[in-house]
């Protein structure tokens, strides 16, 4: 069966994709002009956003990428596990963690407090997507691409139990997939 049969429906296009990374890059590009900044990638959701972020950033950067998990199919479990940890040391960096979506903001947290105990010089958050009605942790971030309603997400990086992530554009799952699991 083929894959685009699971999304209900289409959420971000491709098109709404490409000026979403062409704002946020000018933005940051602009804040961050003569600092040392360090863009940091949440594994493994946030690669395709990544890629094409850095792409339209045009100050000096370098990057790195650290794993987490805290998802059990669609529900998250509260408890944040490392996976891999940066090969850069973030002391004295200032820091733009890239992350897909921010949804209960616990996996953030976390990391935020991980950086800050190694002493970078500052951390912001830039998130593709933003589902704040669901909320747990006292997070909010610095750049977001789009505030989207409390629905289960894929595509475009982001997996249902590592799946869809090949998807060009950002689609709602339908539950059909998850509620005969
Ligand atoms: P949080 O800790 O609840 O904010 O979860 C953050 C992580 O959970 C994100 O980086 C995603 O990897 C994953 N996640 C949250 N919501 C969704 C979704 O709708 N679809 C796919 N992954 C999600
Ligand atoms: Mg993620």
């Amino acid at each position: 069966m083929a894959i685009m049969d699971d999304v209900s429906k289409v959420l971000v296009s491709e098109e709404e994709l490409k000026q979403i990374c062409k704002k946020l890059g000018e933005q940051i590009s602009k804040d961050y002009e003569g600092k040392k900044l360090l863009l940091v990638s949440v594994l493994k959701g946030a690669v395709v956003f990544m890629s094409d972020l850095l792409r339209e950033i045009t100050c000096d950067c370098i990057i790195d990428f650290m794993a987490v998990s805290s998802y059990s199919g669609t529900k998250t479990t509260g408890v944040v596990k490392f996976k891999k940890d940066l090969d850069i040391n973030p002391d004295g960096m200032d820091i733009v963690l890239v992350e897909d979506i921010l949804d209960s903001g616990i996996t953030l947290k976390y990391l935020k407090n991980v950086l800050k105990d190694r002493h970078a010089a500052s951390i912001k958050v830039c998130a593709l997507l933003d589902k704040p009605q669901n909320r747990k942790a006292d997070i909010t971030a610095d750049y977001v691409g789009k505030v989207i309603p409390d629905e289960f997400v894929i595509g475009y990086g982001l997996d249902y139990d590592e799946k869809y992530r090949n998807l060009p554009f950002v689609g709602v799952l339908s539950p059909k997939v998850y509620e005969n699991k």
